[in-house]
């Protein structure tokens, strides 16, 4: 086939998407396709003649968020991945709340900001955590432990977008779980080995331990991963996704979020899990195109 990868644009995860990109490409090089590689870095483009399907390898604003997905379907090109609105839903992590929430799927506590000025909330006590709402790799996420912290931290997540979810923090065990062809994959645990799960910890080689099947009993492994389908329905989900789940330690799965285009770089989780289910790296990216033009 010839396939055009996108990578890199123009988002806070550029340097992810490179990595991604790259990993991608290699593998789709190694199966005999004919692959061109497309920086939409300035967000204008051209795909080169003859592209038969693009491999959406890009991460954050602008590749995850629906607007290339959008004009791919206006050129009328098949592509990887959820289509142009699941990718605006899943991206955007407000809607994504209002859609887990209609469907009954177990979310995190929430409350929206947009002003600097906001004061400490009643009803709520530390520790919380700041997200900015369309950002993705942990991009400007804040922990609030104390209140004495807070407009710090509010004015600091607030850099990165114009709204700030502010969400309960869950003390328990930090999950996700690979969907391909609309089934999940198995859990991945992750433990990172100092702090917390931060954009560091997610991108070095070695400073976080998967385990993979995560070690939770069937009736646990059975609620997370429905939770984790629950959410990728809610929001229209095709194809494939990563839906990160934190489990209760009374084994009550919450899902924070649902990425649609997961990363797949070396140190990637849907590429685990995938291997966990006999699907090598290469074997999953030609998973992930045959989807796309099905
Ligand atoms: N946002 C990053 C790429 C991920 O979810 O893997
Ligand atoms: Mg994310």
């Amino acid at each position: 086939l010839k396939i055009t990868v996108m990578l890199g644009g123009p988002s806070a995860e550029r340097e992810v998407s490179l990595r991604t990109g790259g990993a991608v490409a290699k593998a789709l090089r190694s199966l005999g396709h004919r692959v061109d590689e497309l920086d939409p870095k300035e967000k204008k483009w051209s795909l080169p003649a003859g592209t038969e399907v693009v491999f959406l390898a890009l991460h954050g604003t602008y590749g995850e968020d629906g607007t290339v997905q959008r004009e791919l379907d206006k050129l009328g090109i098949p592509y990887t991945g959820c289509d142009a609105e699941a990718s605006r839903l899943g991206f955007d992590k407000i809607l994504t709340k209002q859609k887990c929430v209609e469907a009954g799927v177990p979310t995190a506590r929430f409350m929206i900001f947009e002003s600097r000025s906001a004061v400490w909330p009643m009803g709520w006590q530390p520790p919380v955590v700041l997200k900015p709402v369309r950002q993705g790799s942990s991009v400007g996420l804040q922990f609030v432990d104390r209140v004495g912290d807070w407009s710090k931290k509010l004015a600091e997540a607030l850099r990165y977008d114009t709204q700030v979810l502010m969400e309960e923090r869950i003390l328990g065990r930090e999950t996700t779980v690979g969907i391909l062809g609309n089934r999940p994959l198995p859990i991945v645990e992750v433990r990172p080995k100092a702090g917390n799960y931060d954009y560091q910890n997610k991108y070095t080689a070695g400073a976080t331990e998967y385990l993979c099947p995560a070690p939770f009993d069937e009736a646990v492994t059975a609620r997370i991963q429905e939770a984790a389908l629950g959410a990728f329905k809610a929001i229209g989900g095709r194809d494939y996704s990563r839906v990160d789940v934190m489990v209760r330690p009374n084994g009550e799965p919450v899902v924070l979020e649902v990425n649609t285009l997961p990363g797949m770089t070396e140190t990637s989780l849907l590429p685990k899990a995938a291997m966990a289910a006999g699907i090598g790296y290469a074997e999953l990216c030609q998973q992930m195109v045959d989807l796309a033009l099905k």
